[in-house]
């Protein structure tokens, strides 16, 4: 299989590759919220009259951040690849007594459409190794999503997560925060809120801390 290749159909496609990774254990990611969305979100404001916000999470993965915003008391959407991701994220919102406030959808993102507008659309670490997707063009399509007043929070690796990576996930150029704001291709109806390198601590699975680089993009749609 070729280190860039950006097909997301037929065997060695990302879809495959992404049911392999989720295939190999139950639970790979934390479950937990991750720190940028939890940053941002609570710092978003409350809707006009009250009404209940509604959050779209692209690459939803196993559910860790759609469960903690509906948490927060928004109505949220997620979408994956892998139908493994959503069959877990499903299951952990019924775990957490979310399911009423929560959908999951398994579909490609570089061809899902929807007609609904969401007041946050949220990509966290929307990204693909060995097998490439075609993610400047799944990032610009997700401005499309957003309602006028909302936001777009694009939250990226700008460098290698960890020190033990395979060797396919050492080529694989991380963006940094111009090149995600470019991917939007925003026109003047847009504020860019953020565009950044933000360290933080993370806790390997054997509980070590360690420093981690994110690319945090927050725009917000004006009009
Ligand atoms: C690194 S994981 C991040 C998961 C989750 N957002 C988190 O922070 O834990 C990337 C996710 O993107 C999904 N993904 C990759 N390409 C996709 C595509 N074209 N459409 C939808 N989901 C995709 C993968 O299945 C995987 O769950």
């Amino acid at each position: 299989m070729h280190a860039h290749e950006t097909t997301t159909d037929g065997v060695g496609s990302a879809r495959g590759w992404w049911e392999q990774r989720y295939a190999e254990r139950d639970g790979i990611w934390s479950g937990r919220v991750n720190a940028v969305l939890a940053d941002v979100a609570g710092a978003l404001p409350t809707a006009p009259g009250g009404g209940v916000r509604r959050a779209l999470d692209l690459g939803c993965g196993e559910g860790g951040d759609v469960v903690w915003l509906a948490e927060q008391g928004w109505d949220v959407l997620g979408i994956d690849l892998s139908v493994t991701a959503i069959k877990r994220g499903s299951r952990a919102s019924v775990s957490a007594g979310v399911e009423e406030q929560t959908a999951f959808v398994a579909a490609d993102l570089a061809t899902w459409e929807t007609a609904a507008r969401f007041d946050l659309v949220t990509a966290s670490f929307l990204q693909s190794w060995p097998v490439e997707i075609p993610r400047a063009e799944i990032l610009r399509r997700a401005t499309g999503f957003v309602a006028v007043g909302g936001h777009l929070l694009v939250t990226a690796h700008a460098a290698p997560p960890h020190d033990d990576l395979p060797a396919a996930m050492r080529e694989y150029r991380f963006p940094t925060p111009d090149e995600d704001l470019s991917a939007l291709q925003l026109d003047g109806s847009w504020d860019v809120v953020a565009a950044e390198l933000r360290p933080r601590t993370a806790t390997t699975p054997d509980g070590d801390p360690h420093e981690v680089l994110d690319s945090v993009v927050l725009v917000r749609r004006g009009r």
